[in-house]
């Protein structure tokens, strides 16, 4: 047996495949089904960061597109537009409602019983609003770390790229002030300077990132002529864009890196930890083939291991790092230009 022994977020992990946050990471049995199948943690499903205000009656009024938080006292009240259509209040209310916050903590003191491997919780957050100190309450579960999925769309074109990028240094700056344990960071790749906002973010107190939370798609049904949505499900071609960004930033950052987007076998999630990711989540993949994709992966990987006379992981991790290149970009274009040509 070859050593898959990992070190993520300073937790010791028996081995780099984490099962990702999604609904087969909501019930005290998959967490069951997923660590006796080898995962080498797991990421909960996440909690909303308006279930959080809405719950602990932060959000007092909410009237045609305006939310208004309650901040410290009345006199600072304040009034944020965060979305435009009535249709969303109804959805998020009737969310809060079915899935309290008590619901929450007690599936994570459970989970945390229920399996030997670290247990991560979530939380899914758009804004900097008046919710972090619930983290502390996610801590007293007993979880070993804290993943904060925060995804600003910049979408506002009123909105400058600082006052963007500040949200997600605002949020870990007062979530670090209310816990003590591992905190790894989710976001997306909507950034107009990726590397050097995820090398920043790297500095800011957490622990990890993750690269990429696959954004949802949007589409349009011609023959309904309406908005729909795309795959919800990854496909297994789309790793190559984490692997790219997790080639160039690691050995630049300053926390670990995991890769999530796209890994469905043992070839991709190779690929990432060759790339220089410190552990691969997998979500599509456990929706797509079952839970035995996770000893399915370990064991093709360990056969890759033992073909190529690896040991242990950390003897292969980063070996395509591209850290030691001093301008990826200028390489990029020149793979970029041979891609193209010939092909007339
Ligand atoms: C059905 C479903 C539910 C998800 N729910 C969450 C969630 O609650 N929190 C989160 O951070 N990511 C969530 N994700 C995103 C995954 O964790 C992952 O980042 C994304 O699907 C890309 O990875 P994949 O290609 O392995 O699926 C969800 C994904 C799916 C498919």
């Amino acid at each position: 047996m070859k050593n898959f022994q990992t070190t993520y977020l300073g937790m010791s992990l028996r081995n780099p495949l984490i099962a990702g946050s999604c609904g087969l990471t909501n019930s005290i049995s998959h967490l069951k089904t997923l660590a006796s199948k080898g995962a080498g943690a797991i990421v909960v499903k996440s909690l909303f960061e308006e279930q959080i205000q809405i719950e602990t009656d932060k959000v007092i009024k909410i009237e045609h597109g305006d939310i208004k938080v309650m901040t410290q006292a009345p006199d600072k009240m304040f009034s944020k537009r965060i979305y435009d259509y009535d249709e969303a209040y109804a959805y998020i209310f009737d969310f809060a409602r079915r899935n309290t916050l008590g619901k929450f903590l007690d599936f994570l003191k459970e989970a945390k019983k229920a399996v030997d491997i670290p247990v991560i919780a979530s939380i899914n957050c758009v804004s900097n609003n008046d919710w972090h100190s619930f983290a502390r309450k996610i801590q007293a579960t007993g979880v070993d770390a804290l993943e904060l999925n925060i995804f600003v769309l910049p979408s506002d074109w009123r909105r400058s790229t600082e006052e963007n990028e500040n949200i997600y240094f605002d949020i870990i700056k007062e979530v670090r002030n209310y816990v003590d344990i591992p905190i790894s960071v989710k976001i997306g790749y909507y950034f107009s300077s990726l590397a050097n906002t995820v090398v920043r973010l790297s500095e800011s107190g957490i622990d990890g990132l993750v690269l990429f939370n696959r954004p949802y798609n949007t589409d349009i049904d011609i023959d309904k002529m309406e908005l729909s949505q795309g795959p919800v499900l990854s496909s297994d071609e789309e790793y190559n864009h984490t692997l790219r960004w997790i080639s160039i930033l690691s050995g630049h950052v300053k926390c670990d890196l995991s890769a999530s987007t796209g890994v469905h076998d043992h070839k991709s999630f190779i690929k990432q930890l060759l790339a220089g990711a410190t552990t691969v989540q997998v979500a599509s993949a456990l929706y797509r083939s079952g839970f035995d994709v996770i000893p399915l992966i370990l064991n093709k990987t360990e056969e890759w291991m033992s073909a190529n006379k690896f040991e242990t992981i950390d003897a292969f991790r980063g070996k395509f790092s591209k850290s030691n290149i001093e301008n990826p970009a200028a390489m990029e274009r020149v793979q970029f230009m041979k891609y193209y040509s010939g092909i007339e």
